[in-house]
């Protein structure tokens, strides 16, 4: 008999090695290989099965042909049903992913409740907490009265077994893949190979019975326990929900979704009594504002198809240091070098000498190239010292060469700031979009530097007042 092989597999990026080492040379991550055996990994199929078996031809077919809409079922939580793209998909996996209590359990407590008193059969498998911990939060959501069948269990063949009893269920949640183990690896519980394996049986499942699977999964910085980044590409969706500790709220975005638009994002605030959405995200972002405070700007951003309006604060104050600091919260940092460069080298404006914070209020955190102009806004503000007007709001991209670009979406931005009382609008020139629309007072500059001398004048016009 052939001696079991065994393999070290790095538990952040999932990469196998030869040998044990240290350093894993795929992620360059330190201590995370881990000794697996590679027999019923995946791929490898049932162990009886593994022998020289003779493939069986599928029919081909063509790209045209008929489609059906995929068929979903509606939780009614508005913002979870917007992130998922109009509900959870019958038949598909979906992964939640999070940092450990940013309330992962919590919202799909909440949907598995929502989705039970709709008619739905949902199953709940928690593999972390207890059936009583489980109830007291329920009672908590006040979701307790709810017809969710619940369990306490980890492992796969016990769980395919016990939903396969009765009517098929329309939605089965696994709390979490981390807690899952299967008999087909004899990895532990928690290891990339226990993780995937999991995770692909319970994939099978829904592909085979046309139940909808969410899995959950905690996502650990230091790769102790493999990440969901492993089961990322076996699934259909993922959805990522993310908070900042000292702030109440969450938002659950769309990573991946073969079924609808990424990029979708749901808001939700944490109370006593669980998550409730949030409707208007901008109002929650925007937060108090001080309209006479040097350094603030608001950016009228996009979240996929829903603008959001968000407060970025700059703070630029002389520098003690040789090499002055930049810091970066809620935004790419490599970027805000960018735009300080460009304000040196295009506007003759000076950061040599200074420390540069720049924050996104609220803890939110931007992707859009569209912030560059607020951001220079808001530098430029702190600098000189002068706030910028309180009913405006800023968007645009800054290229290296000084000039403003064109965004998308820059009508549903408008509306959104107009619906929120902002006049005024500093944006890039749309060419033939007409600007403004209703009312609000468009500024489109060619290039920052008009930009800077608008600000750098706002004294001089306030005093002309
Ligand atoms: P949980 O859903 O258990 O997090 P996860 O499953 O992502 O690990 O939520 C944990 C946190 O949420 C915990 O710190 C308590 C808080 N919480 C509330 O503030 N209100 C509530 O109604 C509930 C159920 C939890
Ligand atoms: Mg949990």
């Amino acid at each position: 008999m052939a001696k079991p092989r065994v393999q070290f597999i790095c538990q952040n990026c999932g990469t196998a090695h030869a040998r044990w080492a240290g350093k894993c040379d795929a992620c360059g991550e330190w201590n995370t290989l881990v000794e697996e055996g590679t027999s019923g990994g995946i791929g490898s199929g049932p162990a009886g099965l593994r022998s020289s078996r003779k493939g069986r031809p599928v029919t081909l077919t063509t790209l045209s042909g008929e489609i059906e809409e995929a068929p979903r079922i509606i939780s009614g939580i508005g913002e979870l049903d917007r992130a998922t793209g109009g509900g959870f998909v019958r038949g598909s996996a979906l992964l939640v992913g999070g940092d450990p209590g940013i309330g992962k359990s919590t919202l799909l407590t909440q949907a598995a409740a929502a989705l039970a008193s709709r008619g739905h059969r949902i199953v709940y498998v928690s593999g972390e907490e207890a059936v009583a911990q489980i109830r007291l939060r329920a009672q908590r959501l006040g979701a307790a009265d709810t017809p969710v069948e619940l369990a306490a269990e980890t492992n796969v063949e016990d769980i395919l077994a016990t939903i396969a009893e009765g009517k098929r269920p329309d939605l089965v949640i696994l709390d979490s893949i981390q807690t899952l183990w299967t008999d087909m690896a004899d990895s532990a519980p928690g290891t990339v190979t226990q993780v995937r394996a999991a995770a692909q049986a319970m994939i099978r499942y829904a592909k085979s019975t046309g139940a909808a699977v969410v899995l959950v999964g905690h996502v650990t910085k230091e790769g102790q326990i493999a990440g969901p980044r492993v089961v990322e590409h076996m699934v259909d969706g993922v959805l990522y929900f993310e908070g900042e500790g000292g702030h109440h709220y969450r938002i659950l975005r769309t990573v991946k979704n073969r079924f609808g638009p990424t990029d979708e994002i749901g808001v939700f605030e944490m109370s006593d009594k669980g998550l409730r959405e949030v409707a208007n995200p901008s109002e929650l972002f925007l937060g108090e504002r001080s309209a006479k405070a040097p350094g603030a700007a608001v950016f009228a951003g996009m979240e996929g198809t829903r603008p959001v309006l968000v407060e970025i604060q700059a703070l630029v104050a002389p520098s003690p240091l040789g090499t002055p600091r930049r810091a970066v919260v809620g935004w790419d940092s490599a970027r805000l070098s960018m735009v300080l460069a460009v304000l040196e080298a295009h506007c003759g404006v000076r950061f040599a000498q200074h420390d540069v914070y720049l924050n996104v209020a609220g803890g939110y955190r931007i992707t859009e190239p569209a912030a560059d102009l607020a951001v220079a806004a808001a530098l430029v503000s702190s600098l000189t010292g002068l706030a910028l007007p309180a009913d405006c709001v800023y968007f645009g991209e800054i290229s290296l060469s000084g000039a403003i670009r064109p965004v998308a979406h820059a009508q549903q931005r408008l509306k959104e700031a107009e619906k929120l009382g902002f006049a005024q609008a500093v944006m890039p020139s749309a060419g033939d979009e007409q600007n403004g629309g209703s009312g609000q007072r468009a500024f489109q500059p060619a290039t920052l530097s008009d930009l800077v001398v608008r600000i750098a004048g706002s004294k001089r016009r306030d005093a002309d007042d």
